[in-house]
């Protein structure tokens, strides 16, 4: 039994106003109709004054006990849903950050919390209407493809993600490739930067996300993809087609110091290296890639937090000065913190025309 306003229905509408005004109103609870009256459930006894007010409004009011049924109400964080389920310090260790693909959720769950995976999976389900699907991370991004594995935790069984960003679509097999939403705001700065006509390199493209959003929200002529995941490149062949940018963004299979040398050496006029742990090992092949009348280079590197610019300049110098180009860093920016002391930087370089090259057309 709670405790509720009865009134008749013809008082029903001002009953319930002044409730609400006044924070009477018990929103756990759903109001019933029954026995010729309306019941609202009430948060606490109204005062004097308030009755009295109540009784002006709706002559009919009087507070009784009635049977009524909880409304389910979605928690707003993990941390409130899982308010009676953690204790306050397993709440503390817990990270409350999770990355969302689609209708799937990615999350970090500590070691002190590993029992409590499932109970967190499905809170995370709870809390968020829009997932179907929650899986742990089981390990941090590894070897060549940069794949991380991930544990299903709770919901649907379904590691591939149908993911939109500015407009664009991906499907995205999660288990078999690298994935992150968090670099959207460097895919459109980036288009942003792109001037008509432009040919981009877009190395280590892996499902499509920067060249086809290039080719969305830009005015290039064409992007090559370079990646050299299998799985990733039938995803971003499927890309393509989903986002009808075949005539603009060229899917090539393999290892951009392979493919360059072949096939894109001078035609480009940006190539973008977002790969950061370990991009510095293709910086002679972006060089390559420019055209002699030169262009621009985005490079990402995790780097040292409290110095974040100095060592991948130092490698884009010592490029340059191999290839007899000169350089002028344009803009750099931190993308994202990875670690407590170490950050995620680009460096949007400028790459000049090559001494024998200038005055001359693109
Ligand atoms: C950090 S991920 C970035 C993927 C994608 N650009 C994105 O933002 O989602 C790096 C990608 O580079 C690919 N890769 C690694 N080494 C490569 C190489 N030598 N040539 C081409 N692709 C490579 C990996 O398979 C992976 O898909």
């Amino acid at each position: 039994m709670s405790i509720c306003l009865q009134v008749v229905p013809s008082e029903a509408q001002k009953a319930i106003v002044f409730l609400k005004e006044n924070g009477l109103f018990d929103g756990n609870l759903k109001p019933a109709h029954a026995a010729g009256a309306v019941f609202f459930p009430l948060a606490r006894r109204p005062s004097q004054a308030q009755a009295k007010k109540l009784k002006s409004l709706a002559p009919s009011a009087k507070t009784v006990q009635w049977k009524l049924e909880r409304l389910h109400v979605r928690p707003r964080s993990l941390e409130e849903a899982l308010e009676r389920k953690l204790s306050p310090a397993e709440r503390k260790a817990l990270i409350g950050s999770f990355d969302t693909v689609g209708s799937l959720a990615v999350i970090e769950v500590p070691d002190a919390l590993k029992k409590k995976a499932g109970l967190i999976g499905r809170a995370l389900l709870e809390v968020n209407a829009a997932l179907e699907s929650v899986y742990q991370i089981a390990s941090a991004h590894k070897g060549k493809f940069r794949v991380q594995k991930i544990s299903w935790l709770a919901g649907k069984k379904q590691k591939r993600a149908h993911y939109k960003e500015a407009g664009c679509e991906f499907v995205v097999d999660l288990d078999k490739v690298f994935f992150s939403p968090r670099l959207s705001g460097e895919r459109l700065r980036i288009a942003q930067l792109i001037q008509p006509g432009e040919v981009v390199g877009a190395f280590f493209a892996g499902v499509g996300p920067f060249p086809i959003l290039f080719a969305r929200h830009s005015p290039m002529a064409k992007a090559y993809a370079v990646e050299l995941n299998p799985t990733a490149v039938k995803n971003l062949k499927e890309n393509i087609r989903l986002n009808h940018v075949e005539d603009r963004v060229e899917p090539i299979l393999g290892d951009v110091n392979k493919v360059v040398p072949k096939r894109l050496r001078g035609l480009c006029d940006r190539v973008v290296m977002p790969l950061p742990h370990g991009g510095e090992d293709f910086l002679e092949a972006a060089f390559l890639a420019l055209k002699p009348a030169g262009g621009f280079i985005h490079f990402y590197q995790f780097t040292d937090k409290q110095n974040p610019l100095a060592e991948p300049l130092r490698r884009v110098e010592a490029v340059a000065r191999k290839f007899g180009r000169s350089v002028e860093v344009r803009a750099w920016r931190v993308v994202r913190s990875f670690s407590p002391v170490k950050v995620q930087v680009v460096l949007d370089v400028e790459v000049r025309a090559k001494p024998n090259n200038l005055g001359k057309n693109k």
